[in-house]
This record gives C-alpha cells, sequence and structure tokens, in this order.
C-alpha cells in the first residue's frame, strides 16, 4: 500500500450511561460525554443500544442524532426492533454486533457465514437508506467473505481476544491473535471491506492494532471512560489520540 490511511478514534460512550443507571437518575450524561470527545477530538462517536437497554436508552440516540456534528456508529444486534429504530435516525454508520442477554459485554464477533442470507436481507435497507454497514467480527477468512458477499462496507475486527491475552501474559496468544487480526485486515483491505478494529483496547495494547496499516477506525469505549475518572475525560482521549498518531507516523 503506497499511501497511509488515516486512523480515526471512535469513543464509545456506553460505560458513561452505565454509571448514570446506576443511580436510576439523568447524571452523568452520555450526550455531555459525547460532546466532550467531540471536544477532544473524537472522530466518531459510538453507542450500542441494547435490547436490554442496560447502558443506552432511546433517548439518548434521539439526543445524540441532535447534538452531534462527528459521525455516530449505532451499534446493534439484527433485530427488526433495532432496525425500525436505525432507519428513523440513518445513522452514519450501523454496526451490526451479536447480542446475548446474559453476557457481560459483547463476547464475540458476528457468525455472518451462518445466517448469510437473513443479514443480507436485514442490512438492504440501511444501506439504501444511506447508512454505512459495519459487521463486528473476529479475524476469520469465512466471516470476512461472507461480511463481503453479503454487501457489507466495514468489517469491525474484534480485538478482545488479544487483549484479553495480553492483559493475562500469554503473550504467545496474544501474538497468535495479532497475526491472525493482520492476516485478515489485509485481506479484507484487498476485498474492498473498510476496515475497523475495536474492544477492550487500552493505552498498552493500542498500539500494534493501530500499526495495521489497513485499519481506518478504532473504537474505544470502557478503558477510556475509566480513565477519564483519573485523568478526566477530554484529556484520557487526547491521551489516545497521541498514541494513535505517534504509532501512525
Ligand atoms: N466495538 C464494538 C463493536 C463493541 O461492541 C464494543 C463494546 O461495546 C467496542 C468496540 C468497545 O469496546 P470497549 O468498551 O471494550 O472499548
Amino acid at each position: 500500500m503506497s499511501k497511509q490511511l488515516p486512523l480515526r478514534l471512535g469513543v464509545n460512550i456506553d460505560h458513561v450511561a452505565t454509571l448514570r443507571n446506576a443511580r436510576g437518575g439523568v447524571l452523568p450524561d452520555p450526550v455531555r460525554a459525547a460532546m466532550v470527545a467531540q471536544e477532544a477530538g473524537a472522530d466518531g462517536i459510538t453507542a450500542h443500544l441494547r435490547e436490554d437497554r442496560r447502558h443506552i436508552r432511546d433517548a439518548d440516540i434521539d439526543a445524540l442524532m441532535e447534538a452531534l456534528s462527528i459521525p455516530l456508529n449505532f451499534e446493534m444486534a439484527a433485530t427488526d426492533e433495532m432496525q425500525k429504530i436505525a432507519l428513523r435516525h440513518v445513522p452514519h454508520a450501523v454496526c451490526l454486533v451479536p447480542e446475548k442477554r446474559e453476557e457481560r459485554t459483547t463476547e464475540g464477533g458476528l457468525n455472518v457465514a451462518q445466517d448469510e442470507n437473513k443479514l443480507a436481507h436485514f442490512i438492504a435497507p440501511l444501506a439504501e437508506a444511506g447508512s454505512r454497514v459495519s459487521i463486528f467480527i473476529a479475524a476469520d477468512k469465512r466471516q470476512i467473505e461472507a461480511a463481503h458477499r453479503i454487501g457489507a462496507d466495514v468489517i469491525e475486527l474484534h480485538t478482545g481476544a488479544y487483549c484479553d491475552a495480553h492483559a493475562e501474559g500469554d503473550f504467545d496468544l496474544r501474538d497468535r491473535e495479532l497475526a491472525a487480526m493482520t492476516e485478515m485486515a489485509a485481506y479484507a483491505h484487498d476485498l474492498g471491506l473498510e476496515v475497523h478494529a475495536g474492544h477492550g483496547l487500552t493505552y498498552d495494547d493500542v498500539r500494534p492494532v493501530a500499526a495495521l496499516p489497513q485499519v481506518q477506525e478504532v473504537n474505544i469505549g470502557h478503558f477510556i471512560i475509566g480513565e477519564a475518572v483519573f485523568r478526566g475525560l477530554g484529556p484520557a482521549i487526547q491521551e489516545m489520540r497521541r498514541i494513535l498518531d505517534e504509532t501512525r507516523a
């Protein structure tokens, strides 16, 4: 590849809503967090409206669509209810994720290969309405080919296993996960898919992912919101931005 692709930072604000919902009131306000993120240099905001509304709620999506001047990446499960909501708002991007009620967070990638026909029909109206369609998947050739066949614009590679292995000190596994992402980012890019990455990334493990030349966006939430407790949200985002820029320079 001759020209370096820019690397965008999407800030996921779900866990500002987690904190708000823990008290049942209106504070802290995830929309205010999105505005601070925008100000601090985030290139986009990500929010996941889960079926159980455990963090982001419908009214948050309404308010984000109204307030943001940077793109919203709307994460959702492939259900009729969510499709209706996405079609009402037509966010910049819709990212399809698997969702299980009992999971603590999005545990794995979507099995596009298994549900190829259903997903092809599901995403068609979203793309037609004008949203970019992104699919959250593991670094797996079969899944990437299926995402390509159904007409997705973007794949987001699930970095969770890589981050877990790094945190647990299992560096062999971490390096195998990174090797798979390296190979699959290039493969997806060659197919014409835009490549994003996210889940579990921190200051400590983001560099090798940011160094993958085909990756055009990383979406980071939990770590940044946690780090904001110590250094403030704006500075926490600015530090991530600095690391991404330094890695990419
Ligand atoms: N990307 C996707 C598709 C996700 O589902 C999530 C978690 O909601 C993230 C990125 C961000 O993960 P984290 O909050 O662990 O940074």
